[in-house]
């Protein structure tokens, strides 16, 4: 650290995590073509996501992050966008309407590609292969020809996500994310179940508000922001020849930006302070997040916190605790401590995903619902214990009607897991269960605003 930094510098230190590219001419080739593509997000976009985090920060916003694991070349259509789309949108407005509390949305979306893994190797009935490690770099079918690494995929996900976010802003900005429409964003397969029926019950009284607000001479059509919403993307930036390609210097400000998407976090599995992921991070001044596992004590967690914030500057660092249901309250309590004696600034996010999955009896890589739901609320109650802000959740969530996570008031069972499991990596929640999180947070978010004072109106005046 301390020394000088470049986009490259990180290629200097040891790395984990990344593919081996046979053909090095072929991979220079598209790094050097990436490097001349037009920059996916803009500098001043990420800057703005820095603000909105720096008031979670605070305790004035909540965070929703969530996406798919992994996106997939193959799942990549208009419908599948617009269904994760409105199932974020709804969890939003929930979360929102029911808590009082502005939401900072940041889709794991639009770049989510490259995917760490805990063996280089998958062995099946007797074939060992190297593991698939997302689309950016090889492909999931179990041949050795599709697990070869393949330069040319960095380019189709370069693609992918230029196609993909340009239908979220035209959605975000467009008309679709009115507020008007919030009765409209219900999937149809959730019609009839208990999630939706609060939720069209809530989507009725934000008619009768806006209807209110019309009588009263206000016009809602006049307010950008009930006519339009912001959503940002965001990666694990794993792969980090593509990261590196797409780093560019802001105009405006002389800084470095990474811009393939707004807000980027470093994996449980790469955030070693001496090693390349931190390197390539601490030059460029996005708003990045890492992800805080069992392994991570109070020591290495200031570390980090030096290295990638020296400055302290609020919004740049999110914490996403991913320990478990069975191992928060072990863990969190003394980085909530590190972090509160030393004074840093950061928004503390909730991952109940990546440490609650098990191998269901059938096979599959499953997240039973009531261990997801009790890590969030280990989560709530040690902040409030603590006297510091639960600031957000981060998950793996589809708007697809899937059954890859257990559980849920639709009680998906073991059995059922095998008719709809599409996930390319982690199971995910499907639109139903990710609305039902949304309401059990937001009646949490509530509790703690109420037990915390009226901060957003005190930051108002
Ligand atoms: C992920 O977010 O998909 C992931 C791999 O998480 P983690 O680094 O926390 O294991
Ligand atoms: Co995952």
């Amino acid at each position: 650290m301390g020394e000088r930094w470049s986009p490259s510098s990180w290629r200097s230190k040891p790395i984990l995590q990344a593919p081996v590219y046979k053909d090095q001419a072929a991979l220079q080739d598209v790094e050097k073509r990436l490097s001349g593509f037009p920059p996916l997000v803009f500098a001043g976009e990420a800057r703005n996501l820095k603000k909105s985090l720096a008031k979670v920060a605070k305790g004035e916003a909540f965070l929703l992050q969530g996406g798919d694991c992994a996106e997939s070349f193959a799942e990549h259509g208009a419908d599948n966008i617009r269904d994760f789309f409105r199932a974020f949108l709804q969890m939003a407005v929930v979360m929102t309407y029911a808590a009082g509390m502005p939401v900072v949305k940041v889709g794991r979306v639009a770049g989510q590609f490259a995917k760490p893994r805990s063996s280089d190797n998958e062995t099946i009935d007797g074939v060992t292969l190297p593991s698939y490690r997302g689309d950016i770099i090889n492909d999931i079918a179990f041949t050795p020809e599709a697990r070869e690494p393949d330069p040319a995929r960095q380019a189709m996900a370069y693609r992918q996500s230029a196609a993909t976010l340009n239908l979220i802003r035209a959605f975000a900005y467009g008309g679709y994310a009115n507020l008007d429409n919030a009765m409209k964003w219900m999937l149809g397969f959730v019609k009839d179940t208990p999630a939706n029926d609060k939720y069209r019950h809530l989507s009725e009284r934000i008619q009768e508000a806006l209807d209110f607000m019309r009588a009263c001479g206000i016009n809602p059509e006049a307010h950008p922001e009930l006519r339009t919403t912001e959503v940002y993307t965001s990666h694990e930036a794993l792969l980090l020849g593509y990261e590196e390609a797409l780093t560019r210097v802001d105009s405006t400000s002389g800084d470095w930006y990474a811009t393939s998407g707004h807000m980027l976090w470093i994996g449980d599995r790469t955030r070693q302070p001496d090693h390349a992921h931190v390197e390539y991070f601490r030059g460029v001044q996005n708003p990045i997040a890492f992800k805080c596992g069992p392994s991570l004590d109070s020591d290495g967690l200031l570390k980090l916190l030096d290295a990638l914030n020296p400055e302290d500057k609020a919004g740049r660092i999110t914490l996403i605790c991913r320990f478990g249901a069975d191992k928060v309250e072990k863990h969190l309590p003394a980085l909530i401590r590190a972090v509160e004696r030393e004074g840093r600034t950061v928004v503390w996010s909730c991952d109940p995903m990546h440490g609650n999955t098990i191998k269901a009896a059938s096979g599959y890589k499953t997240r039973p619902f009531d261990l997801v739901m009790g890590e969030i609320e280990h989560f709530f109650q040690i902040h409030e214990a603590e006297g510091t802000y639960a600031g957000g959740i981060h998950l793996e969530m589809t708007g697809k009607n899937v059954t890859e996570c257990t559980g849920g008031r639709a009680a998906i069972t073991d059995l059922d897991l095998s008719d709809r499991y599409h996930t390319h990596c982690d199971p995910r929640l499907n639109a139903e269960q990710a609305l039902e999180v949304s309401f059990k947070v937001a009646e949490m978010l509530k509790r703690q605003r109420l037990s915390r004072g009226p901060m957003v109106r005190e930051a108002a005046e």
